[in-house]
């Protein structure tokens, strides 16, 4: 009988330090120290064995039994380990791996010009103003001196929701909107910046683009005002030898109006494709305000004059930029976007 726990101590000693798995080790347990297994089996077989060797084998049984299910519990503790290593070796962060680039978003070229066009004329005392996309068609036409009807109604093609409500064709709406708000308090000085839109599509037009409105309204409020504000804008804008000219235009809401040109930003004036020859580059319409607008909004035309004008932001843009097709600033490529970082 003690050899026989002998070799049952030495048979599974080996099987517990080999044992690769938790799960062998709690078949090992099963097979030598659960309800059937060996020792139990000798132990609950004491009875059959001479008296005077009862003490002996049941003393060895117990030591065996003892030795055993400690080194389960070692080699168990063991198999935790090596499965505690092998989890941190697969989920090991290289930290020397380069890391991997965010890409940081960045203002479109067109808000870096609003902004930049905002900068000068706050500087020159404007504030700005604002109104909404979707217009209705007093503000839009009827209070700009555009009576239903008016052929100049056709200049701008135009996204109508209602026949009385449209996505605004201009911001010269804002200038009412202001005007009303305002009279018949002095001085006025704003720009309005935002959204227009047109039925227009091609590499100059854009069925959404946009603009800055400007309006100002005081006593003895001149053209000259208005060249001196637009001469310093263009120089702010393109550079000192800016200079700007005057040319007789319509416009149902000023009188006198006027598109107005700065000198070529790619020649300086001396004649190029892109000004076509002319050393002039036409960038807004403007004028003064018509006395049916000032009256409409609630300013006496004989006691206070205006003018206004509107730019196109995209225009400046490209001017600016270098672009030579509108639809460059909304396709959302990165390969032209973020070189305006
Ligand atoms: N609203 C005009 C346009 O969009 C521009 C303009 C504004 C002209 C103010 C004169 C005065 O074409």
């Amino acid at each position: 009988m003690e050899q026989k726990l002998n070799e049952i101590s030495l048979q599974a000693g080996r099987e517990i330090i080999t044992a690769a798995t938790q799960e062998e080790l709690r078949q090992i347990q099963v097979r030598y120290l659960g309800k059937k297994g060996e020792i139990t089996t000798i132990l609950r077989g004491m009875g059959q064995l001479a008296p005077e060797q009862r003490p002996l084998v049941g003393s060895l049984a117990n030591r065996v039994r003892d030795e055993l299910s400690e080194m389960i519990d070692s080699r168990t503790e063991e198999l935790k380990e090596v499965l505690r290593r092998q989890r941190m070796a697969e989920q090991r962060v290289d930290v020397t791996l380069p890391g991997r680039p965010v890409n940081i978003g960045y203002r479109h070229p067109l808000s870096i010009i609003m902004e930049q066009i905002a900068e000068i004329f706050l500087g020159l005392g404007f504030t700005i103003a604002e109104g909404p996309e979707i217009e209705s068609d007093y503000y839009n036409f009827e209070a700009l001196n555009l009576p239903q009807d008016h052929p100049a109604r056709e200049m701008q093609d135009s996204f109508y929701i209602r026949p009385d409500i449209l996505l605004r064709t201009h911001t010269s709406p804002v200038q009412v909107r202001t005007m009303e708000k305002t009279a018949p308090q002095a001085p006025v000085r704003i720009i309005a910046p935002g959204k227009v839109y047109r039925r227009d599509d091609d590499a100059t037009h854009s069925p959404m683009f946009h603009q800055v409105e400007g309006l100002v309204i005081d006593r003895n409020i001149s053209l000259s005002d208005l060249k001196g504000t637009l001469l310093l804008f263009a120089q702010q804008m393109f550079g000192a030898k800016q200079q700007v000219r005057l040319r007789p235009s319509f416009f149902p809401f000023t009188e006198p109006s006027a598109e107005v040109d700065m000198s070529c930003v790619m020649c300086g004036g001396g004649g190029c494709r892109v000004c076509k020859d002319s050393g002039w580059i036409e960038i807004l319409g403007s004028g003064m305000v018509h006395p049916n607008v000032l009256a409409m909004s609630g300013y006496d035309p004989e006691e206070f004059t205006g003018y206004a004008f509107g730019m196109g932001v995209e225009r400046i843009a490209m001017l600016k930029y270098g672009i030579d097709d509108l639809r460059q600033f909304f396709t959302n490529d990165f390969r032209m976007l973020r070189q305006f970082r």
